[in-house]
């Protein structure tokens, strides 16, 4: 089988040669055939095929900026009682059931500062300004789903939050002012690179 292969190659191959019109005209054939065949296959795959185009309604919710004094923050409310049950349901699983970390990282825990030898990332060391909590869990948790919950969810899944890192009392209600005006305990000990 194999021998008889070999030889119609040869014979198919001897006789394009025959002419150098026909190796010419063989040439200019498969080219024009890659260049079709390559084209149509960018066309087709010109995207990585990752995600999607979000509908204008999509678009409209993620569109929230939300500055360090609170600028930005939606309307909406929430407690950490409402709160707890929305961690357990979209967080915990990666977070820890207290916040204290688990697949993913801690979010409460102790408050040993960034400079120390184990710096520590919970939410009291790590957030100078409790306001940008919003727009991140807003953008990106849980990673799987960003965007799915409301504003009133996220309002009450950072009451929780800061209920785990002890900054607020039980059943306090969370929303922009509230989050405006909350003092972290680390923001002194944070500088930007252009100070001395
Ligand atoms: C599938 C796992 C997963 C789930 C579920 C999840 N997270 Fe996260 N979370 C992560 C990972 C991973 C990071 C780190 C992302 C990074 O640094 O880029 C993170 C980071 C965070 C941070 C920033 C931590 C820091 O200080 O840098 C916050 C706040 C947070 N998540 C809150 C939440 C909340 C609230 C929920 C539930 C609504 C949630 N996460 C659900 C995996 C998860």
């Amino acid at each position: 089988m194999a021998r008889f292969d070999m030889y119609l190659l040869e014979s198919l191959s001897s006789s394009w040669r025959f002419t150098r019109f026909g190796s010419k005209l063989g040439l200019m054939l498969g080219l024009l055939w890659w260049g079709a065949m390559g084209h149509s296959a960018i066309a087709d795959d010109v995207s990585p095929g990752l995600g999607r185009a979000l509908d204008p309604v999509e678009l409209k919710r993620l569109q929230t900026h939300v500055f360090a004094d609170g600028r930005g923050l939606p309307s909406g409310s929430g407690n950490s009682r409402q709160g707890a049950k929305i961690y357990v349901e979209h967080c915990a699983g990666c977070h820890g059931d207290n916040g204290e970390g688990a697949r993913a990282m801690e979010l409460s825990g102790d408050r040993s500062l960034l400079a120390s030898a184990y710096p520590d990332r919970g939410i009291a060391v790590y957030w100078p300004y409790a306001p940008t909590l919003f727009e991140y869990i807003k953008r990106a948790m849980p990673p799987e789903k960003p965007g799915s919950l409301s504003d009133s969810e996220i309002y009450a899944v950072i009451a929780r939050l800061l209920e785990f890192n002890g900054l607020i009392q039980k059943g306090q209600r969370v929303d922009a002012a509230f989050l405006s005006s909350l003092d972290m305990p680390n923001k002194d000990n944070f500088r930007s690179k252009y100070e001395d």
